[in-house]
C-alpha cells in the first residue's frame, strides 16, 4: 500500500535548494559541464507517489511511457522508444510496480504547466537567474522535465537544444558528457540537420565512444549540460528520479538562427563557416539578426 504524501500548505522552495557557484557557471557556460548540488530530494513534490499523481493530471501529450530495453552501449532503435500507452490506465500502485518490474520509463514533459510544479520551476529559475543572467543575458523558455526510470535503464547518445541544470533526486545515475566543441564527436552538418529538421545522429564513432566526462550522481548531485553537448545516461540498481531545469539564453537562440541561416546559404551553393559555441562573431550576430524567432525550437524534443 502506497502512503500518500500531503504537501504542506504554502509549500515553497528556498532559494538555496539548488546551489551553483556563480564563478564556475561563468567559466563553464556554453563550453563545459560541471557538477552542481541541490536539496530537491528532500522536497515532498519529488517523492515518487506525488510524481505519479502529477503524471495522472498532466495532459496526455506531456507524459510519455516508454520501454527501457536498450542494452548499454548499443545504438538507439525504435523498440527502445516504443510507447507503452497501456500504462496510462494503471493505478498509482500498479504504475510504480510497472516501472520497476516491466522496465517502464515515465517522462513528464513541461511540468511547468502544472500550477504546483510551475511554481517550483519559476522560483528555481528566478533564484538561479540572479547570477545566470548577468553572464548570459536574459533567459527565456523556462521548462522542466522529470524522468522516472527503472534500474538499469539506458538512454543512448543524444543531444538537446536547451541549457540544462540536471538534478538527481532518487537512486544513482551516470551521465557521460562529450566535448561540445569536438566536431568529430558531433559533426557540424549533423548540428545543422538538428536545428533545421530536428534530426539527430544516434552515436559517435566507436573510437570516440569512451571519450566522455563521466558524472556519477547520487541524490543531491547534479550537472550543468551545455546546449547540444552529446550525452548518454544510465541508471544503476534502483528506481531513479531526475529533474531537469531548462532554459534558453541569447547565445542558444543565436545558434538556432545561425544554423538555419547556414542551411539557406548552403542550399545557395555557399560554404558557411562552422558556428562558434556562443554564435557571437560579427557575421553570426548579423545572421542571427536577419532571422526571426527560433521556430524550430518547438519541434526539437529533448530527452
Ligand atoms: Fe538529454
Amino acid at each position: 500500500m502506497i502512503k500518500k504524501i500531503t504537501l504542506p500548505a504554502g509549500t515553497t522552495f528556498q532559494s538555496d535548494m539548488v546551489r551553483i557557484d556563480p564563478t564556475t557557471f561563468e567559466n563553464h557556460v556554453d563550453a563545459q559541464p560541471f557538477a552542481i548540488q541541490h536539496q530537491l530530494q528532500q522536497h515532498p513534490l519529488f517523492q515518487l507517489e506525488n510524481l505519479i499523481e502529477l503524471s495522472k493530471r498532466l495532459p496526455r501529450k506531456q507524459r510519455e511511457y516508454v520501454f527501457s530495453k536498450q542494452e548499454f552501449g548499443t545504438h538507439e532503435d525504435l523498440e527502445h522508444y516504443k510507447h507503452a500507452a497501456d500504462n496510462d490506465e494503471l493505478s498509482t500502485d500498479e504504475l510504480i510496480q510497472a516501472i520497476e518490474h516491466q522496465n517502464i520509463v515515465i517522462v513528464l514533459r513541461n511540468v511547468e504547466s502544472d500550477s504546483v510544479y510551475g511554481q517550483f520551476v519559476n522560483e528555481c529559475l528566478d533564484s538561479l537567474g540572479e547570477f545566470v543572467e548577468p553572464v548570459t543575458g536574459k533567459i527565456s523558455g523556462r521548462e522542466s522535465f522529470i524522468f522516472i526510470s527503472p534500474p538499469q535503464a539506458y538512454t543512448p547518445y543524444h543531444y538537446d537544444p536547451e541549457q540544462n541544470f540536471f538534478m538527481q533526486i532518487r537512486g544513482k545515475k551516470q551521465m557521460a558528457i562529450y566535448d561540445v566543441n569536438n566536431r568529430d564527436v558531433l559533426p557540424e552538418e549533423a548540428l545543422e540537420g538538428f536545428y533545421n529538421e530536428g534530426q539527430r545522429i544516434t552515436n559517435c564513432s566507436e573510437s570516440l565512444f569512451e571519450q566522455y566526462q563521466l558524472f556519477e550522481m547520487n541524490p543531491g548531485d547534479g550537472v550543468y549540460v551545455p546546449v547540444t553537448a552529446p550525452h548518454w545516461v544510465r541508471t544503476l540498481d534502483e528506481i531513479s528520479i531526475s529533474v531537469s531545469i531548462n532554459f534558453r539564453t541569447p547565445s542558444s537562440i543565436r545558434r538556432d538562427r545561425v544554423y538555419r541561416m547556414n542551411r539557406m546559404l548552403r542550399k545557395a551553393g555557399l560554404r558557411p563557416r562552422p558556428v562558434s559555441q556562443q554564435a557571437n562573431t560579427w557575421s553570426e550576430l548579423t545572421k542571427s539578426a536577419l532571422l526571426g524567432a527560433p521556430a524550430t525550437m518547438k519541434n526539437l524534443v529533448r530527452r
